[in-house]
């Protein structure tokens, strides 16, 4: 079973939203609170937006990077993660008309997404969502945790991702900022 989570923008939700910034095309209305649910939620009336995304395979990792990324990342709801980022992005044409191979290429051997990425663990908490075959607007939609201390750090792994090969696919990108209110 696929397991599907339904992140809500609205007036509810423990999440408060400190800014949503359209980083590459067109932006998504400002709300108040970030709502995350599993399932296909549509419980919550009053939610100004919804995107949708399921947990999936890995389709790029190989075996000895698995192994450090599971020796390094930390669980998700780490009480000290009071911070998060939600990245929703959407890739071009082009990227989606490479082989498998190709994109493997780009995404680590020129852009190094993963070396990357584990210099920045355990300190960031991530969880990964795929939006593209359930006719969302965004391909993926990108999950981090961090505690206030490693703000800076985050926003420097954010910076380093953007200017690599990799994200000359991207054409559509958002960059949603959160803070934790219970
Ligand atoms: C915290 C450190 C990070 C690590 C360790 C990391 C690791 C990974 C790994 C291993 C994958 C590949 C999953 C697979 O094999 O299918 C991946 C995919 C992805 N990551 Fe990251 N990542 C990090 C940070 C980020 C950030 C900050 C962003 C956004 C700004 C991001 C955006 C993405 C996207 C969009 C994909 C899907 C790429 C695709 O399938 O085309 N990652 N990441």
């Amino acid at each position: 079973m696929v397991q599907m989570t339904t992140f809500a923008g609205g007036r509810t939700g423990s999440w408060q939203v400190e800014h949503i910034r359209a980083v590459i095309g067109p932006p998504l209305e400002m709300v108040k609170r970030l709502a995350v649910a599993k399932g296909k939620d549509s419980s919550n009336q009053n939610a100004v937006w919804r995107l949708r995304g399921v947990t999936s395979y890995e389709r790029y990792v190989h075996r000895s990077e698995r192994e450090q990324l599971v020796a390094r990342q930390p669980e998700l709801g780490r009480v000290e993660a009071t911070h998060a980022a939600l990245i929703p992005i959407k890739k071009s044409a082009a990227w989606w008309n490479l082989t498998q191979d190709e994109r493997r290429e780009i995404f680590e051997e020129q852009s190094h997404h993963i070396a990357t990425g584990l210099q920045y663990l355990p300190a960031v908490a991530r969880r990964l969502y795929h939006s593209r075959d359930l006719g969302e607007p965004f391909d993926f939609l990108t999950w981090f945790e961090y505690a206030p201390a490693d703000a800076s750090a985050f926003e420097d792994l954010v910076q380093r991702l953007r200017r690599t090969p990799e994200w000359k696919f991207v054409e559509r990108e958002l960059d949603i900022r959160l803070s934790k209110r219970e």
